[in-house]
């Protein structure tokens, strides 16, 4: 298992003397390993990189719930994204990403939890085992990728900070910082971007926050420094620079259901048989490819999340 402070956090996130001494010492390791001087066995290798691509990285841990299909390229997945905090074009976040300051970081852990605070998120991601996950990830829009994400399951943080009984959602908020992004000063959506999951959803082994990807911290316009991965939803489900984690008992609100509600709904599972009002869900283009591929049901996951969904009219829960 690879260990949190190794990646996606900086020394100013993390609170221990121990874990600091560890990232020198990693530090140190990546820096023999990079001139070539030292392999060592114990060595993240994902860490020594020269270029993060797929044909020279491989997981360490990919684990059961990884798919073996050919992963996109670290260009594709950082250049072409969704995240309109930097602008609506696919390009613009790669373009504008900068500003963003994911370092240091807090998260807000609210509501009905035993828990609750303000961490900074080296605390978040103290005692976390991180994994290589390598998932399938579907745009409501109608193109897909693979990526090797890092990160931990959501349900070991809601272990962590013990909600109540009561709590039956969860609502996720990013960042409102219109000097760092500067979408928020248009109206595209209404800020801060937010989404949600029920409890159960969360807690599914799949659902992941992750800090990285291809091994390596998150890119800024990948949503830095941790955001959400529920790979049998649309895209849009995985939320990004991750702020505030609130327990609550009711459906909460997301942001592209409060922009078109006809058009995007609270689950938003992947589903071929549901069309969007303006466009089939049949088909996909993976990146990278020419032709479309045909969409799975759960994008490929309903033995591992359709019963979430037993007896549920999926037309009307879109
Ligand atoms: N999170 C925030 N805060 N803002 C956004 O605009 N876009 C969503 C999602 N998370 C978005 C977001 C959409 S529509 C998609 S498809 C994915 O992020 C894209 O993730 P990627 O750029 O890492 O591929």
């Amino acid at each position: 298992m690879h260990k949190p402070e190794s990646y996606g956090i900086t020394s100013s996130d993390i609170t221990s003397e121990n874990d600091y001494r560890n990232r020198r010492v990693f530090m140190k390791q990546a820096a023999f390993a990079a001139a070539g001087v030292l392999a060592a066995p114990f060595l993240d290798r994902t860490s020594v990189l020269p270029a993060q691509d797929k044909n020279s990285w491989k997981p360490l841990h990919a684990g059961k719930y990884s798919t073996t299909e050919d992963t996109n390229s670290f260009n594709d997945m950082s250049t072409y994204n969704n995240f309109y905090e930097f602008g609506t074009d696919k390009s613009d976040p790669a373009r504008y990403a900068s500003t963003l300051k994911p370092s240091p970081w807090n998260v807000s852990i609210e509501g009905l939890v035993k828990k609750p605070g303000v961490y900074p998120l080296g605390d978040i991601l103290k005692g976390q085992s991180m994994e290589d996950r390598i998932y399938r990830h579907r745009c409501v829009e109608g193109w897909s990728m693979v990526i090797p994400w890092l990160g931990f399951p959501l349900a070991n943080l809601i272990a962590k900070v013990e909600p109540t009984s009561k709590a039956k959602y969860i609502q996720f908020v990013t960042l409102f910082a219109p000097d760092q992004m500067p979408g928020q000063k248009e109206g595209t959506l209404r800020w801060p971007y937010v989404e949600g999951l029920r409890m159960d959803e969360a807690m599914n082994p799949l659902t992941l926050l992750a800090t990285g990807l291809y091994g390596k911290p998150l890119p800024n316009q990948n949503g830095a420094p941790l955001r959400l991965v529920v790979p049998w939803k649309y895209g849009f489900k995985s939320i990004k620079s991750i702020v505030a984690i609130k327990f609550i008992d009711y459906q909460p609100q997301n942001s592209w259901n409060m922009s078109a509600p006809n058009e995007y709904g609270f689950y938003s599972n992947v589903n071929p048989d549901v069309d969007h009002p303006r466009w089939s869900q049949a088909k996909e283009r993976r990146l990278g490819e020419f032709f479309k591929r045909k969409t799975l049901m759960f994008n490929g996951y309903g033995d591992i999340v359709g019963s979430l969904y037993a007896g549920m009219d999926l037309r009307k829960n879109f």
